[in-house]
Formats: C-alpha cells, structure tokens, sequence
C-alpha cells in the first residue's frame, strides 16, 4: 500500500542512499518493527493522561463518560492542542500565516484560529461561508482554488477576503470582467508551481509541472501570468504563493522549492511569498515529523539564504489539527478467520476516516479503557459500510482481550476526517467535541436522520 501516514515510504525516497534530514535535522527512523508495545504516547493529543480508572482523557474527559453520553463514534479534540499549534504558527511566521480549514472547519475551529491569531485559507465559497458565519473578519481570509466560479469570486471581492490566490488565466479573465462592473482590485498573491516533486502520495503532490494548480514556472506562464497581472487594473498584486503538497516530511523540498522561486521572486520586488502548508504529521509508530516551529525555521532559514527579505506566510492545515483529535468507536462484531486474519468491525468507517481507503493510510489503535496496554493482538479494523474496502486500520495491533462492546479509539484523526466525511449509506455523521479543563462542549452536533433529507426536496 502507499499513502500518506506509515505505508507509503516518505522518508527513503528513490535516488537517496542516506535518508534525508528532516526539518527538524533529525534523520527518521525506520519503518516500525511489528509493534506489540503499547501505544506511542506521543500520538495523543498534548492533554491525554489516564483517569483513576484508568481509562484515557483528553482535556481531562474521560473518554468512556463521553461515549456514554455523546454516542459513538465520536470525535474528540483538545481544544488547548489546537490553540497551542495555531499559536506556535502565528510564533514561527508571524502575521499572516493561515490555518488551511479543509483540514477540519466547523465555526468553533474558525473562532479558535482566529482568536489565536490565525488567518484562515478557504478553497471555496462554501468554507468561505462557514469562516464568515464563524465572525472572522473577511480581511482575514485567503481564498484558494484552481476553478473559482465567478460566483466565488464575487462573493469575495463583495465581502473583502484579504488575498484571492490567482490560479489560471481563465481567473483572471474572471475578475477583469467583474472590475468592469465595480473598479475594485482585490488584492492577489500569483500561485506557481515551482517543479519539485515532494515524496508524497501522488494524490496530495501539487509542486511539480504536471499539476492542475497555479502557473508553471520553468515554461515561462508564471512570467506571463505576473506581466498580466501587474498591468490589469483589476487586481493588486501583492505576492507570490506556492504548495508542493501534504504530508511533505523532508525540509529539502520546502528549501529546493524556496531555492527554484526566490532567484525570480527576489526581482519582483513584492511584499509577501506564501509557502503554502505540508508539513507532515506522525500518524504510527516509528514516525517522527518536524514540529511547527522546526518546520518554520526551517523555511526562514531557506529563504534567508535565497535572500529573500519579504514577509514569508505559509498555510498550515494538518499541523495545527491532526494531532489534536481522537475518533471513539464501539466495537460490535469481532470475527476470527483462523489462519487469515482477525476482522474488528466498528460503528464507524470510511464516512468518518476516507484516508485509508484513499491514500492507504496508516493509523494506530488504542482501547479507551486500558491505553497504556501493551497490544500483541494483531487485528483489521474495518468499518459498517457495504463494502470490502472500508477499512480503517489494515494491520492494528491491539490488547489481547478486546472484545465487543469496547471502545476503541484511533489517535491522529483531527485533519482530513470530519472535513472530508460523507454519509455514504446515509450514515449519520459523528459529532465533534471540544474538551478543555474536564469540560466537553459540543461545538457540531450528531446528525439526526431528518438531517439525510434536509436538502432532499422529494
Ligand atoms: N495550502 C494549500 C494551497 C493546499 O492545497 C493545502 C492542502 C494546504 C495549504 C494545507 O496542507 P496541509 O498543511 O494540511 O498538509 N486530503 C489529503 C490532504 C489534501 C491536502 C490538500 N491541500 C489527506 O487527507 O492527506
């Protein structure tokens, strides 16, 4: 399998006979040998320690009272992890560092990275939407995407969004006709793509010339693009932004990315260069990943170097909410194949957690009654959809007497989760906790079947 998380091979790319450093100088370390210890403690959200019965809390909850009042599955985040990583951002980057929402937005989220002094990159009207409903001043937002409508883009010039990330040309020819109208010049930064290929799934690379995003920079469209720019009256230019991708590890690719666009940036003479998110997070056993702060030295030392003196942004999603969250699940059937393997079914699956089944992704296991048990069980969890695919955790490893009625619990599901869920079999989506202080609010509640026929008109 590959994807991001433990199988796909982040840290030995092809071509390299010693692994390269990570942002943090460290080298990583090899993949994991068949764990039967406990689980890592450092995959827990920051809060996580064991209550006097000894099962897990998280914000100082125990995660079986909220099973029992809240339902399974669940989704649990530490709302002080969440504001310790968007503050370590706003520390490493200073003003203007954007949390990317598609990693997890609801309007609490929104509120948070606000409040910790965030600003916040939507890909959409629709996260554009959630994040103005939230109270975040339109100033404070930066709109992505490589195929804005018009309707998009006049909601965002209409509303104020700070920066409106130029994707294509067609973009432009969009927002030159909406000047006509008005005369108002949003404020742009131009996305380019720089031609570096992170080591990443192919599924979340954008960096490299063959992609859908931004104007390519070694055929010359990137040039063009920034002449057009700068002699339309409909926009003002105030940078230049680039992504290579998600769950990039290696801090050799932000700083060839960084070395490629700053000889042309440097002669441009514009205000701010946006590195884009990527930095990778720990998902299993024997991962290790930079840390906000390293990744952020990392890429100020590189455009130091590059001789770069604007202010450098960047747009961070699964580094400020991966970590900060569990999903709780209920096991209820457990099937032993003698010889084959052992199949966990929970009450959840690929409506809540898509990342297995579409990058291949790896995550760990842990029972909320006994984390610190050590997990010789080697067990697959899957899922309650109407298909083989809907794994959740291939090859887990659990403690010897799991049995139904469990709860199980799968750290690291804080990004890309809820955001990308779905109700597939019209499966109710989960709801979301904040936990702080022994306090859980709920901040979106469990759907409700009259919620599958909201939009369903008949
Ligand atoms: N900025 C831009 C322009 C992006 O396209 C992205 C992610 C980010 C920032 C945030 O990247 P992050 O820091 O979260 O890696 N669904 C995939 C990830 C897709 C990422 C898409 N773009 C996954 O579950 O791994």
């Amino acid at each position: 399998m590959t994807g991001p998380g433990r199988d796909l091979d982040l840290h030995h790319p092809v071509g390299h006979r010693r692994r390269p450093r990570l942002c943090n100088g460290q080298r990583p370390r090899r993949r994991r040998p068949a764990p039967v210890s406990a689980l890592p403690w450092g995959l827990l959200p920051d809060s996580a320690d064991v209550g006097s019965d000894g099962g897990l809390r998280i914000g100082g909850c125990s995660l079986a009272d909220l099973a029992a009042r809240h339902g399974t599955p669940l989704f649990v985040y530490d709302e002080d992890h969440l504001r310790a990583r968007c503050r370590e951002a706003v520390a490493a980057f200073g003003d203007g560092v954007a949390y990317a929402t598609k990693a997890f937005l609801c309007r609490a989220m929104a509120r948070l990275a606000h409040e910790e002094g965030m600003h916040l990159d939507v890909a959409t009207m629709g996260e554009m939407h959630v994040a103005l409903a939230a109270g975040v001043p339109a100033s404070h937002l930066v709109l992505h995407g490589n195929n804005k409508s018009e309707l998009e883009l006049s909601a965002a010039r209409q509303v104020g969004v700070g920066r409106i990330v130029v994707d294509s040309a067609d973009e432009i020819d969009r927002l030159e006709l909406l000047h006509e109208v008005d005369q108002f010049a949003p404020r742009v930064l131009l996305r380019v793509t720089p031609g570096v290929e992170a080591h990443t799934h192919e599924f979340v690379r954008t960096g490299q010339d063959d992609s859908k995003f931004g104007f390519t920079l070694s055929s010359g469209a990137a040039a063009a693009a920034l002449d057009r720019c700068r002699a339309s009256p409909a926009v003002e230019l105030v940078g230049i932004h680039f992504h290579i991708g998600s769950q990039v590890f290696v801090a050799d690719f932000f700083r060839q990315a960084v070395a490629v666009v700053a000889p042309w940036f440097n002669d441009l003479n514009l205000p701010e260069l946006s590195v884009g998110g990527g930095v990778g997070v720990a998902y299993v056993e024997g991962e290790s990943a930079p840390s906000i702060a390293e990744w952020g030295a990392a890429v100020r030392r590189a455009c130091a170097d590059a001789g770069i003196t604007a202010r450098v942004t960047a747009e961070p999603g699964r580094a400020i909410a991966a970590g900060a969250a569990v999903t709780v699940y209920t096991v209820g059937t457990v099937k032993e194949l003698p010889g084959i393997r052992t199949y966990v079914s929970v009450d959840g699956g690929m409506s809540d957690n898509p990342r297995p089944v579409l990058y291949g992704s790896g995550y760990e296991t842990v029972l909320a009654r006994a984390p610190k048990a050590d997990r010789p069980r080697a067990v697959t969890v899957v899922g309650k959809h109407c298909e083989s695919g809907d794994l959740l955790v291939r090859d887990a490893r659990v403690p010897a007497d799991l049995t139904v009625g469990d709860l199980l619990v799968t750290p690291v599901t804080g990004a890309y989760g809820h955001s990308m869920g779905s109700n597939y079999n019209k499966v109710l989506r989960p709801p979301v906790l904040f936990a702080s202080g022994g306090r859980a609010r709920v901040v979106v509640r469990r759907e409700t079947p009259d919620d599958l026929l909201a939009a369903d008109v008949g």
